[in-house]
């Protein structure tokens, strides 16, 4: 890809803070792909690792990782693991182990943790986590699943609640990485749905990478899981159509995150703090006013989406210059086009990447997108813990072949077999 070092403003130093922007960093193209097949990356030596131990993280959670391994700390727990850093002294390099006990006690969760190690695996873009490693299960019949990532130094929600001065330029970086990210996924016919502070991977240099992947999906894929349709996206950064029609999936509603996350990089709290269904569309109308009808022509008409919103006690329009006084007028006009009501008028990724706020930072041929869509065949199951357990061995397995010959007598009769090619 582009080695467009050269083409980048060098930026003012962000001095006050250590948040300290270095655009060059960022414009490197894709990473190589991590070698899935060797141990080079995940921190072991070129030799498989053959000795384990155990860690306890904050006196609770079990990690059983590779025994040359150093624990840093616990970096986060979300909803269905939880993260440490660890260290491998003699190379010093540094890694994210998540962990997810019992993976397959929810079903719908274990089929969230094998859509984002495929996804994890299938993409290669510099503004999104790769995974390295993944452990090997001590059996076929394991519970635990552990994923390996670069670590990052910490997360934008972390970021915009410290004392770090964050000025225009960081705004507009982590903003763009954040979109130049979403262009590679979007041309993967990917919406990641979950964009929110917390899933926002930084580094000082203001690095980024957008993380946490579990409900993803593809597009023009049948919706067939109806119980996820309740936890699609963080209330708070949930566009307009997601909260009335709760079964629209499309690349829109991810501009809306990108939208409520730079108002809350610019304004340090969040934009949009709606404590339900209908209190989340008041505090969306509170600001950008009540759509006109013909904003409101790709709701059905007699949708109970209508009514929802004539509930909304009448709203007229703030601007946006006297929501954030202190932003620039083209800070102003990027919040305005990512945060359109009507989907069909929102900016798309593309638009958004040739807005004013990013002329300094867009490069066109160096932001690239994906090779191929991701192929959703690998979704279409009807989990079972059996199949999952399956899938996800099958995963690990590609990282670690030893555990074939170890587990030999034991995989027909699992069904695994099939899936070691
Ligand atoms: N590679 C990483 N480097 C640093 N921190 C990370 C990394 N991956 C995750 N985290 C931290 O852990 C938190 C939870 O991880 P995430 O992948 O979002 O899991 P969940 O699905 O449980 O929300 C993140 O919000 C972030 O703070
Ligand atoms: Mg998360």
């Amino acid at each position: 890809m582009g080695t467009s070092d050269a083409k980048v403003a060098q930026p003012d130093v962000c001095s006050g803070g250590t948040f300290l922007v270095e655009r060059s960093t960022c414009t490197g193209g894709n990473e190589p792909r991590p070698d899935h097949g060797s141990a080079t990356r995940t921190g072991r030596s070129a030799m498989p690792a053959t000795a384990w131990k155990e860690v306890v993280i904050d006196g609770k959670v079990k990690f059983k990782v590779p025994a040359h391994l150093e624990l840093i700390k616990k970096v986060g727990s979300g909803a269905y693991g939880t993260v440490a850093s660890f260290q491998d002294p003699k190379s010093g390099t540094k890694l994210a182990v998540k962990k997810i006990t019992d993976a397959f006690h929810d079903l719908v969760d274990g089929k969230r943790i094998l859509r984002e190690v495929k996804l994890l695996r299938s993409f290669r873009h510099d503004n999104i986590i790769s995974i390295l490693d993944m452990y090997p299960p001590d059996h076929p019949d394991f519970d635990d699943i552990y994923i390996v990532t670069d670590l990052m130094e910490t997360d934008l929600h972390r970021v915009i609640y410290s004392k770090q001065v964050l000025n225009d330029e960081h705004h507009q970086y982590f903003s763009y990485q954040i979109l130049r990210g979403l262009l590679y996924l979007h041309s993967a016919n990917v919406v990641h749905r979950d964009l929110k502070p917390a899933n926002i991977l930084v580094n000082k240099n203001c690095d980024l990478k957008i993380c946490d992947f579990g409900l993803a999906r593809g597009l023009g894929n049948d919706e067939d899981d109806p119980t996820l349709t309740d936890y699609v996206v963080t209330r708070w950064y949930r566009a307009p159509e997601v909260v009335l029609l709760a079964s629209e999936y499309t690349k829109s509603i991810d501009v809306w995150s990108v939208g409520c996350i730079l108002c809350e990089l610019i304004g340090r709290k969040p934009i949009f703090t709606g404590k339900d269904h209908l209190d989340q569309i008041k505090k969306i109308l509170a600001v950008v006013g009540m759509p006109s009808e013909e904003d409101l022509t790709w709701l059905p008409p007699r949708s109970p989406a209508r009514n929802f919103i004539k509930k909304v006690p009448p709203c007229t329009k703030q601007s946006w210059k006297s929501v954030y006084p202190k932003a620039t007028e083209a800070g102003i006009y990027a919040i305005e086009r990512m945060l359109t009501f009507n989907p069909t008028k929102r900016a798309t990724i593309p638009e958004c990447l040739i807005l004013p706020y990013y002329e300094t930072l867009h490069m066109p041929d160096d932001e690239p997108v994906a090779e191929t869509p991701v192929d959703w065949a690998f979704d279409k199951f009807t989990p079972t813990k059996r199949l999952l357990q399956n899938y996800i061995y099958a995963e690990c397995w590609k990282f670690h072949p030893e555990i074939q010959q170890r587990d030999a007598k034991l995989l027909d009769s699992r069904g695994i077999s099939e899936l070691l090619r």
